[in-house]
């Protein structure tokens, strides 16, 4: 399962490279409206520079007509898409985002439908030759809906029709959702900031290590390892 950051801040994007060989970054308005940058594509500009080369970005258009997505999608392909990263435009799953989605899919450019909140738009949108689905996980459980289980629906439903599409499960609040996704065999994840600082942080194990090196430390020396014996 690829994971990807959910993020656009840049020491946190930079931090979690180093961390761990994360998958991608995904963005969307809100979170980069969150970095105060005023020049998204600037921000934009900056995350790129920073992810590993063939790791992927997903971006967000803002308009709501299909022409208007449509250009606004070969706009950010034109400036985002010709570097080390692969690109994917976000289009919400709206009447006229289906529309822009097949429009864009049929020019050849990757599309990951966003703001999914049920299986039926789902399959439209993978039938419309999106590559991704972002089924909003945490958002539908706030509404009171079970979000594993129609991101796992999704999943089973589009594998069922042999559509290319993958789930690109989103909005997680914690591991338990995230392990949901894995053990459905969902293929990507994006998860931000908090939760995902969380799943390379095993706070049992980092307390079991301090009780190792007391131990050690008490018998051999404070502060020595084993490089210090032959
Ligand atoms: C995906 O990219 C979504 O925009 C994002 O995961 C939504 O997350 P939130 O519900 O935490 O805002």
């Amino acid at each position: 399962m690829r994971i990807l950051i959910d993020d656009a801040d840049l020491t946190k994007i930079e931090q979690f490279f180093d961390m761990y060989p994360y998958d991608g970054v995904t963005t969307n308005p809100t979170i980069l409206s969150k970095t105060g940058n005023p020049d998204p594509m600037d921000q934009l500009k900056k995350i790129v520079a920073l992810m590993p080369e063939g790791t992927d970005l997903h971006a967000q258009v803002l308009s709501t007509e299909t022409d208007d997505m449509v250009k606004e999608a070969e706009h950010m392909t034109e400036v985002l898409g010709k570097g080390k990263i692969n690109l994917y435009i976000k289009v919400p799953v709206t009447a006229n985002g289906l529309k822009a989605i097949s429009i864009l899919s049929k020019k050849g450019i990757n599309v990951t439908a966003t703001a999914v909140y049920g299986v039926m738009p789902a399959f439209m949108a993978a039938k419309a030759g999106a590559k991704y689905l972002a089924p909003y996980v945490n958002r539908l459980d706030v509404l009171g809906y079970d979000g594993v289980k129609i991101a796992i629906d999704i999943h089973t439903a589009v594998k069922a029709a042999g559509y290319e599409a993958e789930v690109l499960g989103a909005s997680f609040k914690n591991s338990q959702q995230i392990l949901d996704m894995a053990k459905a065999g969902i293929g990507s994840v994006t998860v931000g900031s908090e939760p995902l600082s969380k799943l390379a942080y095993n706070g049992i194990a980092e307390d079991a290590v301090k009780a190792f090196i007391q131990d050690f430390e008490g018998c051999c020396g404070e502060g020595k390892t084993m490089l210090d014996f032959e």
